[in-house]
């Protein structure tokens, strides 16, 4: 009996150890041809005529960033994140060895001068970068209602974007509630769930 128990926990202490590598192959982030599309649509709906600055709040790998870099009209992108484990107990990507997340970050990204790294969160970049001058912001980091609102206001206040702001998972609770209290209805939510806001200011309609 004593023994069973035993070999129960010690099962269950090793699945927590291996979750990391067990997660490893399937936190990919764009796997289909229209999750990539969606990316694309959205800088194409971006009212800017000049290459654009823009930051994103939640890189993982750097897939999205890729998709955004791939348009061409992103001329410098701050990724930011900081590759720790565990943020959101709800959110199976929080379980991921993101020591290999950072470093596949690295592999993809590495050499490219348009993307700036940023390892930290909104108040970092912010901080770190306080002058930049954000086109577009899109947020994409941990989905709880209170870290959206967070990195939403964060951005609005002090990078100010020029253009739009937008995110990720506009299909999640917490999601949707922070980005209708801080910045009300979208003007568009893509076949991914990304979701963008227009932000041009004195009547403008391209910059
Ligand atoms: C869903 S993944 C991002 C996926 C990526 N945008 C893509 O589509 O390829 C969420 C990321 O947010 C990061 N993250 C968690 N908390 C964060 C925070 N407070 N600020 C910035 N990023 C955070 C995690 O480390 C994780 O890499």
């Amino acid at each position: 009996m004593i023994r069973r128990k035993i070999r129960q926990l010690a099962v269950r202490a090793a699945r927590w150890l291996l979750k990391p590598l067990l997660r490893r192959g399937m936190a990919v982030m764009r796997p289909t041809e229209d999750s990539r599309r969606a990316l694309a649509s959205l800088v194409a709906s971006l009212p800017c005529a000049k290459p654009m600055t823009m930051v994103e709040i939640g890189s993982y790998r750097g897939e999205s960033a890729q998709e955004f870099l791939n348009t061409g009209r992103i001329a410098r992108i701050y990724c930011v994140d900081p590759w720790r484990m565990f943020y959101d107990a709800d959110d199976g990507t929080s379980y991921t060895d993101m020591a290999q997340v950072e470093r596949d970050f690295d592999w993809r990204h590495g050499g490219d001068s348009r993307v700036v790294k940023v390892k930290g969160t909104v108040d970092t970049f912010i901080k770190r970068h306080p002058d930049a001058q954000v086109d577009f912001a899109y947020v994409d980091g941990c989905h709880t209602y209170e870290a959206v609102s967070h990195d939403l206001k964060q951005l609005m206040a002090h990078s100010r974007p020029a253009v739009a702001i937008g995110g990720h998972d506009y299909n999640l609770d917490g999601v949707v509630r922070a980005v209708g209290e801080v910045l009300g209805k979208p003007d568009a939510v893509f076949p991914d769930n990304s979701w963008v806001k227009f932000l041009l200011r004195g009547g403008a309609n391209m910059i």
